[in-house]
Order: structure tokens, then C-alpha cells, then sequence
């Protein structure tokens, strides 16, 4: 088993003449929960990107567990471990939240099994449903969903494929703030069954509540690689991003 679940190494993209990534380097191990920081349009989901195979980048090397995935496709690297959520989740209009977790399918015995042993598939769905305040929705079209609930839906789906990683865009944007308490709780429930997670997020409180760890962007580039409390006094993180967000703060 290697020590690094995910290893990115000198790692750019960029789109025309707009160098969005550069010489993007870190490692995460397994069984972390890291965030991933940084002011808007800094690359970070441009990164999951890169890392979850929907765009290859145009320089450098990414490792899961000790494979090179670099520029595999999306499919191949989700069957490896390791999925992701989008910041604004699409959902197909023709088919309802249960008909879609019942879709993605699992390729073992089902994440709920980590937790509750001896379910069938159809108590594992109710599990992740009631666990994700989902259940009052289950036969609506998942594309009728409210943004929030979109987000719900798509870490339920992530967990459906029993992934060993799981990069999460934004999980609480759009999220009511107690549903966001409750989501923090799970992750770290999923983080306990063995699952990495790589987390962008804006909402401090989030990350520091969850995280063991938080790597910086800032226009492109590793700023910051520290404890989320060691944040605060790192000059550069307050100047190019925490400085900005109590700025916006005062102002909205
Ligand atoms: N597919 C694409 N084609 C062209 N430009 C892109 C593409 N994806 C991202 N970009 C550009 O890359 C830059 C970084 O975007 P990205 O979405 O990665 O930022 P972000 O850090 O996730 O920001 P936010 O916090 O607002 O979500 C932006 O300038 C964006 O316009
Ligand atoms: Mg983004």
C-alpha cells in the first residue's frame, strides 16, 4: 500500500493564453481530510478537474495509489477509487433520485455496509437518503432538485461507486447552514470508514471543523500547505485570500 493516496507533481493547465495551474505539487495520504483553498477563478476546480480525468494537464504527473492516472479518462478513475462532485451538479430530467442511486452502481457490497452490516441494496438507498435528507424526494426527477439538494444527491452518488477518495467542490454552497453541521458530521463519518477526502470550500467553519489540513491556491500556484489554525498567521494566505473574505464579509 503506498503512503500517498495522491500524488501531483509539477502539474499546469492552461486554456489559450490563461495559465490557469503551475507547477502544482503535493501529496495527500491516505485517510487525510484536505482543503483545498484559495480566492475565486484560482484553479481549484480547474485541479479536480485535472485530478478526477476530465481534462488531462498539460504538464506533469498524477498518481492514485501508486498508479500514474495522468490523463486517464474520468471512467477509468472512478472504477480506481477515486470520484468527485461538481460545484453546479447536472441531473438528468428523466430519471428520480432513487432511480439514480440505484444506477450508480456500487462495485462491492455498498458503502452503508461500512457502516450498518447486512443491508440490501434498497435499505442501503434508504440509509443514504434519510442520512442525506433526501428521502422526501426520492421519486422526483433528480434534475427538479433545488441546488442545495443537487449537492446532497451527488455526494450520495460518490458514495454509491464505494470510492476510496472523494474530491467534493464546494458541498456546502447553497446548503442551509444546519444541514451544513449535519454534512460535517457525515464526511467525517465517511472519512472514518476509510475514505480520503480532498475538500474545496469556502466556509471556514467547515474547514475548521474538518480538516487535518489545507493547501492554498493563488492564481494558480501553492501559496499554503499548513493546519487549518496555522492559516490565519500565514501572511500571504490573509493577504491573497482570508483578507479578501472578511472584506467581503464586512461588505455583504
Ligand atoms: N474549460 C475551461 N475553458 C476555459 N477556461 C476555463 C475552463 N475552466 C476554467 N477556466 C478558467 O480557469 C480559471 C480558474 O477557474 P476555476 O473554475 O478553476 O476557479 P475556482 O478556483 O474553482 O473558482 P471559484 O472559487 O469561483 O469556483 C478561470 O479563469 C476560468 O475562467
Ligand atoms: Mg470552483
Amino acid at each position: 500500500m503506498p503512503d500517498h493516496v495522491l500524488t501531483l507533481a509539477q502539474v499546469a493547465k492552461s486554456f489559450g493564453a490563461n495559465q490557469v495551474l503551475s507547477n502544482v505539487g503535493f501529496d495527500i495520504g491516505q485517510g487525510e481530510i484536505v482543503g483545498l483553498l484559495g480566492p475565486n477563478g484560482c484553479g481549484k476546480s480547474t485541479l479536480l478537474n485535472l485530478i478526477s480525468g476530465v481534462l488531462p494537464p498539460d504538464t506533469g504527473r498524477i498518481a492514485f495509489r501508486g498508479e500514474d492516472v495522468t490523463g486517464m479518462t474520468m471512467d477509468r478513475i472512478a472504477r480506481n477509487g477515486l470520484v468527485r462532485t461538481f460545484q453546479l451538479p447536472s441531473m438528468p430530467r428523466r430519471m428520480t433520485v432513487a432511480e439514480m442511486l440505484h444506477a450508480a452502481a456500487a462495485r462491492k457490497a455498498g458503502f452503508s455496509s461500512l457502516f450498518r452490516r447486512d443491508l440490501d441494496e434498497r435499505e442501503e438507498i434508504d440509509g443514504l437518503l434519510t442520512d442525506l435528507a433526501l428521502s422526501h424526494v426520492r421519486h422526483l426527477p433528480a434534475a427538479s432538485l433545488s441546488g442545495g439538494q443537487k449537492k446532497l444527491l451527488s455526494i450520495a452518488l460518490a458514495l454509491r461507486t464505494l470510492p476510496r477518495m472523494i474530491c467534493l467542490d464546494e458541498p456546502t454552497a447553497g446548503v442551509h447552514p444546519n444541514l451544513r453541521e449535519h454534512m460535517i458530521g457525515l464526511l467525517r463519518r465517511i472519512n472514518a470508514a476509510g475514505i480520503t477526502l480532498l475538500i474545496v470550500e469556502h466556509d471556514m467553519h467547515f474547514i475548521r471543523e474538518l480538516c487535518t489540513r489545507c493547501v492554498v491556491l493563488d492564481r494558480g500556484r501553492v501559496i499554503a500547505d499548513c493546519t487549518p489554525s496555522e492559516l490565519t498567521s500565514n501572511e500571504e494566505v490573509v493577504e491573497a485570500y482570508l483578507g479578501n473574505a472578511r472584506q467581503k464579509r464586512a461588505i455583504a
